[in-house]
Formats: structure tokens, sequence, C-alpha cells
């Protein structure tokens, strides 16, 4: 006989978890850096149509898959299909995501837990000072190494001990707490500085000709990378629910909730940018050098939380990545939860030692690139997406309507309109930026 599963405690755990799944180092530091780098509104707009059109779509039917198979998402394309299914490559596909994601996640989420102590001792000097002491932390391999290390054993320590428990518990208070503080400094940025204008005209007015077809590449994946799609992580978090609960409802929640902390973290950010006369497009160093600019002025009492809050976000989201790459062979293997979580962490421990030593380059897309900005873009911007247009192939066209219909709970028009766009919508929109992004879609000239 199976055993049963383990399901949240309740619904809101399971909207906490994942919700910390998704909003993390993708919305406070990824979200504003590469919306600096690729000039503001137009990138913006795509992000959120993406949001909207495939994004939203695309968490709907990994719940439903995860939750219908109550099983690791290489098990669950199966389970809902026939054994051997060749669509359990997707999950393998996302397993293989996660561990590279997280080789690098580790040393940024590394750099925030530098910057606890870093804001403990507080900031002083100039605005060039302040900012030089991120690029001696990322040059100083022993430095980012020594966080990496120090950030992969709470992910695999936390993976250990099984995820559901203290996730839960712990998500309760930080969760609103980040919020707060962040709406905190958006409001700062808005009124308190001479940049808020400026950041919300940077954000929100479009301007169509800075938008290039590597920057509708970025918005589509950074749609995966935020919202945790494309790799099974919302498959597994969907198959640790309780049947009954409304799929669509908890997938607004969760979306929508990641976005607008996305938002928030931009308009601070760039109201402080404009405030000091900084440029927008720093790259992966934008929030480590413009917040701790303004930190110099308030204080340890909002940098410290604002980095332990950080740190936090970035460790819900890495123990999600973790817990894919582990799950399969928990269930399938019979493998022990700690052997396994050790294992795969140590692998994905040593692989970040790519990623944490910044001196080390490769010739990437015509110039030389650190591999933490190769891993990123590869997995962002093609394994993301490839996973959700599989996923969403699959249960468009794979997976038996009446399981799907049962899980989402009602035969109304929304259920229809869900079908239409996983079937059509979502993945020629998946595969035109992808070609796109390639330059090989055949009506454009490159
Ligand atoms: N969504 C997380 C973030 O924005 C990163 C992540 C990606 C987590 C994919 C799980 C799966 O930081």
């Amino acid at each position: 006989m199976e055993k049963l599963r383990e399901t949240w405690g309740s619904n809101i755990g399971f909207i906490l978890a994942a919700t910390g799944s998704a909003i993390g180092l993708g919305n406070i530091w990824k979200f504003p850096y590469i919306t600096g780098d690729y000039g503001g509104g137009a990138f913006v707009l795509v992000y959120l149509a993406c949001v909207l059109m495939i994004g939203l779509p695309l968490m709907v039917a990994e719940l439903i898959i995860g939750r219908r198979a109550q099983k690791n998402p290489v098990k669950a394309f199966e389970k809902n299909h026939r054994a051997k299914s060749p669509w359990q490559l997707t999950g393998w596909l996302g397993m293989a995501s996660g561990f590279i994601i997280l080789s690098f996640y580790s040393v940024i989420a590394g750099w925030a837990m530098a910057y606890i102590f870093k804001s403990i001792r507080g900031f002083a000097g100039t605005s060039e000072q302040i900012q030089q002491q991120f690029v001696d932390l990322v040059l100083s391999p022993s430095g980012s190494i020594m966080w990496h290390t120090i950030f992969m054993v709470l992910v695999i320590g936390i993976v250990a001990g099984g995820i559901k428990g203290g996730i839960e518990r712990w998500s309760k208070i930080l969760m609103p707490a980040l919020f707060m503080l962040l709406l905190g400094l958006m409001l700062h940025g808005l009124f308190n500085t001479t940049g808020g204008i400026a950041a919300l005209n940077f954000l929100f007015a479009p301007d169509f000709s800075r938008l290039t077809a590597e920057a509708v590449l970025s918005a589509l994946g950074h749609a995966f990378f935020t919202l945790s799609l494309g790799m099974g992580a919302m498959i597994t978090y969907g198959s640790y629910m309780k049947k009954g609960s409304g799929i669509v409802k908890d997938a607004i929640i969760i979306s929508f909730l990641d976005t607008f902390i996305a938002l928030m973290a931009g308009v601070a950010i760039f109201s402080l940018v404009f405030h000091y006369g900084m440029e927008p497009g720093q790259s992966v160093g934008l929030i480590f050098k413009t917040l701790p600019v303004l930190f110099a002025d308030t204080g340890p009492w909002v940098s410290v939380p604002f980095f332990i809050l950080l740190t936090f976000a970035a460790l819900t989201s890495g123990i999600s990545l973790l817990e894919v790459v582990v799950v399969y062979f928990i269930d399938e293997k019979g493998w022990s939860r700690v052997k396994i979580t050790l294992l795969a962490g140590g692998l994905v421990y040593i692989f970040g030692l790519l990623s944490a030593i910044a001196t080390l380059t490769i010739p990437f897309r015509g110039s030389d690139q650190t591999f933490l900005d190769v891993f990123d873009f590869m997995t962002t911007n093609y394994m993301l997406p490839l996973g959700g247009l599989f996923t969403c192939l699959f249960i468009g066209w794979v997976m038996k309507e009446d399981d799907m219909a049962e899980e989402f709970g009602s035969r109304g028009m929304l259920l229809k309109l869900l079908r239409l766009a996983l079937r059509y919508l979502t993945p020629i929109g998946i595969a035109m930026v992808l070609l796109h992004g390639l330059e090989l879609l055949p009506f454009m000239d490159y």
C-alpha cells in the first residue's frame, strides 16, 4: 500500500511556502538590476505581460499536475500520463535547472549575508567608497566562498530536517516583516528623495526603441525565475496540497504578492539611484551598491533588518530549489532524506564554487563572463522557459481533460479559458520568445 503523503498544515501554510519560494533574490536583487540593464519601462511592461499571460496559467498548471499526482516532478508526469512517459524528462530538466540555479543563487544570498555584518559595522565614507566595498567582496574569492558555504549549510540543514514544519512557522512572521520594510523603503524613496518621480518614469514609461530581442527573452525568463516556474518547484509544493482548495485563487495570490514585492523593490531602489545620480545599469551589484549609500544615513536599524530579511527570503527560495533536486530520490529510490540532501547539497556547493570565484571567466556571447552570469542566463532564459513549454504542452494536450477538470474544481468558462491558454497561447508565446531570443523568428529582421 502506498503511504499517505504528508500535506501542508493548512492552506495558509501552503500559500506561505509557495510565496516563500517565489519571493526571493529574484524580486529584490534581480528584478531591479535587469530592469536597470535593459532600460526600464518597456522591459517592465513585457515582464508584467509575461507574468499575466504565461506565468499565471502555468502556475495553475503546475499546481494541478502536482496535486493530482501527489508525486515529485519526475513521477508526476508519469502518473498523469503513463509509466515510462517521455514527459518525465521535463521533471529531470527541472531537477537540473534547480541544481544549477541553487549553485549561483547561494553565492548571491551569501553576499546578502555578508551585508548583514557590514551593516552592523555601519556604512561610512563617500558614495564611491561604499560602492567599492561590494567590488572588494566579490573579487575576494575567500569572502564569497565563505558566505556561499554558510548559506548552503543552512539550506542543507533545513531541507534535511524536512521542509514542512519550520517554513510554515517562520514565514508567518518574516514574510510580512519583509513586506513592511520594503513598503517603508518604497515610501521613503517616493516622498523623501528627489528621485521618486524619475524612478516611476523609469519603471513605468515604456520606451520601446530600447527593447532588444534579448530584453524580451530576459523578461520572459525572469517571469519564470521569479515565480519559481518551469522547474517543478510548484509541482512539488502542489503535491503537498490538500485536495479541495482553490488552485486558481492561490496562484493569483502568489503571483500578485510576488509581482508587488518586485515593483516595490524597484521603486525603492531606483528612487535612490536617481536621487544620488547613479547609473541604473549596474548589473549584479545594483542593490549592494545603491542601498548602502542610503543606509549610511539611516544607520543599522534599517540595514540590518533589511539584509536579514533578504537572506531569509533567499533561504525560503533556496530550500525549494534543493527540495526539487532531492524529493525524487526520497520518493522513488527510498533514500533517506538526510543522506540525499547531504549528497545533492554537497554537489551543488562544489559546483557553486565556480560562481563564487568571480575572477574565473569564460567566453560567452561575445565577451568574457563570470560563471555566475552564464549559469544565470542559461537557466533563466532557456532552461526554465523550456521546462514551462513542456509543462503546458503536457497539461494541454496529453493529460486527460477530466483529470485536469477535477483538480480545477469546476467546469465553467474559466476552465475553458485556461485550457485554451495552455494549449495555444502559452506554448506559442514561449516558443516565439525563445526563437526571438535566438534571433530566429522568420518575420523579423535582426
Ligand atoms: N523565485 C525565486 C526568486 O525569485 C527563485 C527560484 C527560482 C526559486 C526557481 C525556485 C525555483 O528568488
